[in-house]
């Protein structure tokens, strides 16, 4: 098979001609016919990851053919019996096993689900990773109700869009921000109530002014911006943490945690009934993933310069 190979931290991914997967018990071999990049892919290819061997097949998003279907790919294993929390065991696809950025890749038979028939194979591998996170921190973490007012922070994010296209599904009032103003014009094209600039001075007070106050927020950046966020909750909001891009969260003032009641909750991806709702949830509501770019398997290198240099609206496939 072809494989788009990571040979060592911060090499170049080159394609290379590897023997094809032998499944294992419970496992099938799907064809790939399209991949999607996630930030954790980039992450490893900076060595950021522990466990990795070379020569590393990375992808943690497929979707392709098995058994004349179009199926796509739940990134998630042994997730565990507990639905509160992943057990010591789980893991995900790309890391440490081989993943989707390869011609075929072998996964349990369990981890296969049919492409919603409005998706097409790129819309369909755009999904997974981050349409599970983001169901997830949405509607099992948040428990995100209709008329509530949302603020998804980051838009441009592969994980921030699928929030804030499920939470507007739901019938949320959804509120944006980003460090870009394209970014944000794209997001109030697409029905965001209104959207911020978070590299502006005073983008917290912009928010507060614009929507009064926020029942929810979803949030990657963490980082120093984190306190403000937490001063943009109504009182017993929730804020609903799956990243840390900009790192720990400086001066964190107890009192206006406990004394308003908030809820500060971390989420990671997703178990396999998350996963299930996911899909059935984008059928209904006929949510069509925002796919920033389609690059060839062979230009593999480009798409991860793309995601690392953060220009992206979307998500960025592979088409394999
Ligand atoms: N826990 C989990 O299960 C899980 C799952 C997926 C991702 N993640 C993590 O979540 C983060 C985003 O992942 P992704 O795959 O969606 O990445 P991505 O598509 O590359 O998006 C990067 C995101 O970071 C935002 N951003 C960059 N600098 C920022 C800043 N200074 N302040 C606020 N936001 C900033 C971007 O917003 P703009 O471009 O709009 O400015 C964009 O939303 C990564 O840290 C990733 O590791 C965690």
């Amino acid at each position: 098979m072809k494989a788009l190979v990571l040979s060592a931290a911060d090499a170049p991914l080159t394609v290379e001609e590897l023997p094809d997967p032998v499944p294992g018990v419970g496992e099938v071999v799907v064809d790939i016919a399209a991949a999607a990049l996630n930030h954790r892919d980039v992450w490893i290819t900076k060595g950021k990851y522990p466990g990795i061997k070379f020569p590393a097949i990375l992808g943690s998003d497929g979707a392709g053919w098995l058994e004349g279907r179009r199926v796509l790919l739940d990134p998630g294993f042994h997730w565990g019996e507990d639905p509160n929390a992943q057990s010591k065991a789980y893991h995900i696809l790309g890391l440490p096993s081989h993943g989707a950025f390869a011609t075929r890749v072998a996964i349990p038979r369990a981890n296969v689900y049919e492409v919603p028939a409005h998706l097409n194979m790129e819309q369909a591998a755009a999904l997974p990773l981050a349409g599970l996170t983001a169901y997830r921190a949405l509607f099992f973490r948040a428990a995100l109700k209709a008329g509530e007012k949302v603020l998804i922070t980051g838009i441009g994010g592969g994980v921030a869009l699928f929030a804030f296209q499920f939470a507007r599904a739901a019938g949320a009032e959804v509120f944006v921000s980003s460090g870009s103003d394209e970014k944000l014009a794209r997001a109030l094209a697409m029905g965001a109530a209104a959207g911020v600039n978070y590299q502006t001075e005073g983008w917290a007070k912009q928010l507060k002014e614009l929507a009064g106050g926020f029942d929810v927020i979803v949030d990657s950046a963490a980082g120093p911006g984190f306190p403000d966020l937490l001063s943009l909750l109504n009182p017993s909001g929730r804020i609903v943490l799956y990243g840390g891009t900009r790192g720990p969260i400086p001066n964190l003032n107890p009192q206006q945690i406990f004394w308003r009641q908030l809820n500060i909750m971390g989420s990671t991806m997703g178990n396999p009934t998350d996963f299930s709702n996911m899909v059935a949830f984008v059928s209904k509501h006929k949510i069509e993933p925002v796919v920033d770019s389609v690059f060839p398997l062979e230009e593999g290198q480009a798409a991860f310069e793309r995601m690392a240099g953060g220009v992206q609206f979307g998500k960025i496939v592979l088409r394999v």
